[in-house]
C-alpha cells in the first residue's frame, strides 16, 4: 500500500530516528523495499501466502514452470551475502530461478574490491549498476536500511531485500514462518488464538525478533518466551508487543509450556555474537526437545526451527509428523518467489494463469 512517503525526501539522521513502524511507511513506494517486519500488514501477509501457494502449484507442471520463468526474465538480482548462509541464500537463488531472474553473487567480501578499501556504500552502488534488485545479508544491524536510503539518493533506486541484518531483523524468514504456521493451522482456524512458544537464544535470535512482531497482526495469540535469563527476549520487543496489545509470558519453565503450545519455535544459541565465549557458561540443557517430550506435546503441535540446529532438537524426532522444520525451510523458496514477484509488481500475470488453468495441489 503506497503511503506517499519517499526515502529520497528524508535525511538519514531523521530517518534513523524514526520508530520502526514509521520507518515501514517509507518502504512501500516504487520500488518497494523489504527491510523490516514492521512494514507488513496482515493483508499483505495473506496476499503473499496465497500467491506462494499458487506459484508452488503452477510450478508443478512443466508448462507452468516454463510460464513462471518468463515472468521476470528481463531482471537480474544481486545476492550479496556478507555473512554465512545456506538456506536463505539458496532459497532466494532458487526463487529467482523459478521466476526466470538471472542472479549474480558476492558471498565473501574478501573476493570483492572491499579488500582494496572500497566502502560498503560504494560496493552497493556498484552492484546497483548491474542488477535490478539487491538481496543482502550483512552483519551490521540496520545496514540494509542504509543501503535502501542511499540508493534512493541515486538515479538507480532498485529494491533492497533484507536477508538477515545483524542480530536485529530477518524479515523474509518471518514471512516463511508465517506461511508455515498458516498452512499448519489451515484446518484449525488459522493463526488467530494460537499459543506460540519461542525457545532458546531469544535475545540475539533475529528470526524471533521479526516473527514476534508479525504475530501481533493476529487476534488473541499468546506468545511464550522460554529462555535462560541472560538470553531472554529484549525489552524493545516487549514494548512493541505491549503497544500492539499482544499477550505474552516470559518464563524459563519449558516443561510447563509444552502441553499448551500450538507451535514450538526452537532456536540455537547465537554464539557468533559472544564477546568472550560467555554463552558456554549458560546452562541451556532445559531448552531442547527430543523423543522424551513427544508425549507431553499436543498431537497437533508443530515444531519449528529456522535452522541451522545444533543439539536443541534431537534428530530422533525428525520423522514425527509434528516436526515441520524441513517443510518450513522449503516454504521459504515459495514465499520468497511470491515476495520477489510482487516487488516487481508482476503478480497479476501469475494470478491470471492460475485462474485460467486452475492447477491443483
Ligand atoms: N539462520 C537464521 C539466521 O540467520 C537462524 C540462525 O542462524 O540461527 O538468523
Ligand atoms: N534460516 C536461515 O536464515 O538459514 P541460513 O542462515 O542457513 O540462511
Amino acid at each position: 500500500m503506497a503511503t506517499g512517503k519517499k526515502l529520497s525526501e528524508i535525511s538519514w539522521q531523521e530517518f534513523k530516528a524514526l520508530p520502526l513502524a514509521a520507518k515501514g511507511d517509507y518502504f512501500q513506494g516504487i520500488p518497494p523495499h523489504t527491510l523490516i517486519a514492521q512494514q507488513f500488514s496482515r493483508t499483505r501477509l495473506e496476499e503473499l501466502c496465497t500467491l506462494a501457494t499458487k506459484i508452488k502449484r503452477i510450478n508443478k507442471r512443466r508448462d507452468g514452470a516454463n510460464f513462471l520463468k518468463t515472468l521476470l526474465s528481463d531482471k537480474r538480482a544481486m545476492l550479496y551475502f556478507a555473512q554465512p548462509s545456506s538456506r536463505t541464500y539458496l532459497s532466494h537463488n532458487a526463487a529467482c530461478q523459478i521466476l526466470g531472474l538471472d542472479t549474480m553473487d558476492v558471498r565473501d567480501t574478501k573476493t570483492s574490491s572491499e579488500v582494496k578499501g572500497e566502502s560498503p556504500e560504494d560496493t552497493i552502488r556498484t552492484f546497483s549498476s548491474y542488477a535490478d534488485m539487491i538481496i543482502m545479508r550483512h552483519p551490521v544491524g540496520g545496514f540494509a536500511e542504509r543501503v535502501a536510503w542511499m540508493l534512493a539518493h541515486t538515479n538507480r533506486e532498485i529494491p533492497v531485500l533484507n536477508a538477515g541484518s545483524g542480530a536485529d531483523q530477518h524479515p523474509t524468514q518471518a514471512l516463511l514462518d508465517i506461511y508455515t504456521l498458516a498452512r499448519s493451522f489451515e484446518k484449525t482456524g488459522g493463526i488467530d488464538g494460537k499459543h506460540i512458544a519461542f525457545v532458546g537464544d531469544l535475545m540475539r535470535g533475529r528470526t524471533v525478533r521479526s516473527l514476534a512482531w508479525l504475530l501481533t497482526l493476529y487476534k488473541d495469540v499468546t506468545l511464550y518466551f522460554v529462555a535462560p535469563e541472560p538470553l531472554q527476549i529484549s525489552p524493545d520487543i516487549l514494548e512493541l508487543l505491549d503497544q500492539a496489545g499482544t499477550q505474552y509470558v516470559i518464563t524459563q519453565d519449558f516443561a510447563s509450556v509444552m502441553p499448551i503450545a500450538d507451535a514450538v519455535y526452537m532456536t540455537r544459541i547465537q554464539d557468533e555474537w559472544d564477546a568472550e565465549g560467555e554463552s558456554c557458561t549458560i546452562d541451556t540443557s532445559d531448552f531442547s526437545i527430543g523423543a522424551e517430550h513427544m508425549d507431553i506435546l499436543k498431537d497437533t503441535t508443530v515444531i519449528m526451527h529456522p535452522l541451522p540446529r545444533r543439539s536443541e532438537i534431537s534428530t530422533d524426532i525428525d520423522n514425527d509428523p509434528r516436526a515441520v522444520y524441513w517443510r518450513q525451510m522449503r516454504n521459504g523458496m515459495w514465499i520468497r518467489a511470491a515476495l520477489i514477484l510482487t516487488t516487481f509488481g508482476r503478480q497479476d500475470e501469475a494470478n491470471q494463469y492460475y485462474d485460467d488453468y486452475k492447477p491443483q495441489a
